[in-house]
């Protein structure tokens, strides 16, 4: 198990445990952490944006043209944006801190 660190837009941090090879939307959702993912992880939505904590950006898969793309979709994009349903949990991202965009907070009701 892979310890990952939500920072939610309410300003609170949530800790969680998640099995290798899930991702992130799927860690999100299995703690009841709220992440919108109107595709379902198609990656045809962007809803699902998440901001990787500098240092931890660089553990991560390269981003695809087409993950970028959807990206530029979404309102706040940063350099180290990344769609929740891309990136998959591995041993390497053991203590990862990302941080739900505030954009959350507006499409879910936090
Ligand atoms: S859930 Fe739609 S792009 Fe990730």
């Amino acid at each position: 198990m892979v310890s990952i660190i939500f920072k939610l837009p309410d300003g609170k941090s949530l800790a969680v445990k998640a099995k290798q090879g899930m991702t992130l939307l799927e860690v999100a959702w299995e703690n009841h952490i709220k992440i919108e993912g109107v595709c379902g992880g198609a990656m045809a939505c962007s809803t699902c944006h998440l901001i990787i904590c500098p240092g931890w950006a660089d553990k991560l898969p390269k981003i695809s043209d087409e993950e970028s793309e959807m990206l530029d979709l979404t309102w706040g994009r940063l350099n180290t944006s990344r769609l929740a349903c891309q990136i998959r949990v591995t041993d390497e991202l053991n203590g990862m801190v990302v941080l739900v965009p505030v954009e959350q907070k507006n499409l879910l009701d936090y």
